[in-house]
């Protein structure tokens, strides 16, 4: 009986665990692809005077705001962000998204 309840509780955290993954990015992966974001934000993602800090940005919010660089909808004067979302793919940007999310803000 035991045993039982054990493994539902096992299959439970599963589950749970498989539905985060699949509604959010690849935090390993992004950590790769961060290595182009980090020339300005940092390496801990925590910006300087002139680049904002990204750490531990809400990765939905994150994702909304490399969205919005990419569509033209968000626009900085320089349109660094543009030139930098330009050639990521949605999973890319999901994936920095949960990465900068693992990070201290
Ligand atoms: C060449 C410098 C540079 C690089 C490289 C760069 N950024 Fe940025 N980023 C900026 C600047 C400057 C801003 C502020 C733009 C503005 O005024 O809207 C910004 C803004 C942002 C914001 C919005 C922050 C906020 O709170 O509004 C996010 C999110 C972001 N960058 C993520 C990234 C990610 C992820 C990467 C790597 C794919 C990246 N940036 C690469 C310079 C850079």
């Amino acid at each position: 009986m035991l045993t039982r309840k054990l493994m539902f509780a096992v299959m439970f955290v599963l589950v749970l665990a498989t539905g985060s993954l699949q509604a959010g990015g690849d935090p390993a992966r992004g950590q790769e692809l961060s290595v182009d974001c980090a020339d300005c934000h940092g390496i801990d993602g925590k910006g300087d005077e002139d680049n904002p800090a990204i750490a531990g940005l809400d990765e939905a919010k994150h994702l909304g705001l490399l969205k919005a660089y990419q569509s033209g909808e968000l626009v900085d004067e320089e349109e660094t962000m543009l030139m930098f979302t330009e050639e990521l793919s949605e999973q890319d940007m999901a994936d920095l998204a949960a990465y900068y999310a693992t990070l201290e803000g």
